[in-house]
């Protein structure tokens, strides 16, 4: 049995669509702080499999060690956490708490288990401004700009530690680029908390009429039309890439007990030509501004994914109008729930 934490959410429920169709059994925890339960009868109808559920806070040491207690877990994939950069700011001990404890929480239960594969939910927000990109996974770490990039490092560093300690514990850190769409289904996709802070939803929102306009932040950076660059990777791809990686854990191909991989498409994209491409998809216009730049924005970055592609044996297959038009699929039945 696979335990997805955080598999109520947007990359995670992904994750157990395609977990389930390649055969796993998959137990998801979540506390549903950030996503809906259901989510969970929405996999069913994608796999036709009801993932097992409980839900409960990862925080709650005593709660998680009971769980393991009465579950048999071969590997764990640690979605959960809370990851809004802006609300970290404001907010830095309930980050810190939440992200720290529930992480702490889980790897000593599966310490306690003798559970020995572990699945890392990073970020390309441990690069920073790179210097040179695209950006490898031996491209230095920056200090992090806000209390959210800071638990991503410091858990990396603490998963480094164990597994120094421990040669048999296995972990894979996956660096997520920009994560974007939805299941072709449009049964499962991003569910932000109110006013989106990200770019694609705070798009098809707009475009869907629930915001005005889109602000673009800032056109006089130093790229092809003066927007930020980002590699936006389908999040079908990037749950596929959680198949990949945890199928090495599994099966002994493991060259080192602790890896990172660049999970991205290696393709650098500006905001206008994600405006431009929801456009085509959706045929509709999209009304925005440009407005200063964002504070904290990176001007650019992309990913290097040689590693990922080569060693991992992954690659992203989707192209930028499937992104646009499975996000604007999913928005379009969001409005046709809320309607009925
Ligand atoms: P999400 O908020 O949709 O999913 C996270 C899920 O974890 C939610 O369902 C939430 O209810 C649950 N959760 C949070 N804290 C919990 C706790 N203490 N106990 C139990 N459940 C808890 O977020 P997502 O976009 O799917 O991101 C998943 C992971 O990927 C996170 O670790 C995030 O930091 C990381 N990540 C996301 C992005 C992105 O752009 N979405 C990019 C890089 C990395
Ligand atoms: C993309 C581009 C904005 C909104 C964030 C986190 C990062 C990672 C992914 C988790 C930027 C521009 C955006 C808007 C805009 N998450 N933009 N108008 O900032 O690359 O990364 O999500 O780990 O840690 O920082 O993504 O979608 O917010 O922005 O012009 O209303 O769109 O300036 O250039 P970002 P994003």
């Amino acid at each position: 049995m696979i335990l997805v934490t955080g598999g109520a959410g947007y990359i995670g429920s992904h994750t157990v669509v395609e977990l389930q169709q390649q055969g796993y059994e998959v137990v998801i925890v979540d506390d549903l702080s950030n996503s809906h339960s259901n989510v969970i009868d929405n996999i069913e109808k994608i796999t036709g499999k009801k993932p097992k559920f409980a839900c409960f806070n990862l925080a709650d040491n005593a709660r998680t060690a009971a769980f393991f207690a009465e579950h048999t877990i071969e590997a764990v994939i640690h979605f959960a956490a809370h990851k809004y950069v802006g609300e970290s700011v404001r907010e830095p001990l309930r980050y810190y708490y939440n992200n720290f404890l529930s992480t702490l929480n889980i790897l000593q239960a599966m310490q306690k288990h003798g559970i020995l594969h572990f699945v890392f939910s990073s970020s390309c927000t441990v690069y920073g401004q790179a210097e040179v990109l695209p950006v490898t996974e031996q491209s230095p770490v920056k200090p992090a700009e806000c209390p959210y990039g800071n638990t991503k490092q410091v858990i990396e560093e603490i998963l480094r530690d164990i597994c120094l300690a421990d040669a048999y514990f296995q972990v894979i850190s996956l660096r997520y680029f920009n994560p974007i769409g939805a299941h072709d289904s449009a049964l499962i996709g991003e569910l932000p908390l109110g006013v989106p802070q990200n770019l694609v939803p705070y798009i098809t929102q707009t475009a869907i009429g629930i915001r005005d306009s889109l602000q673009v932040f800032g056109d006089d950076y130093n790229t092809n039309d003066g927007t930020c660059l980002r590699d936006y990777i389908h999040v079908v791809d990037l749950a596929k890439a959680h198949v990949v990686a945890l199928d090495r854990l599994l099966h002994g191909k493991m060259g080192n007990n602790y890896e990172t991989f660049n999970i991205g498409t290696g393709t650098p994209t500006s905001v206008l030509e994600i405006v431009h491409a929801f456009e085509k998809v959706s045929n509709k216009q999209l009304p925005y501004t440009i407005v200063g730049r964002r504070q904290g924005d990176v001007e650019k970055v992309w990913a290097d994914t040689t590693l990922a592609n080569t060693v991992l044996g992954w690659k992203a297959e989707k192209n930028l109008e499937e992104m646009m038009r499975s996000a604007w699929n999913w928005e379009l039945a969001l409005k046709e729930k809320i309607n009925l």
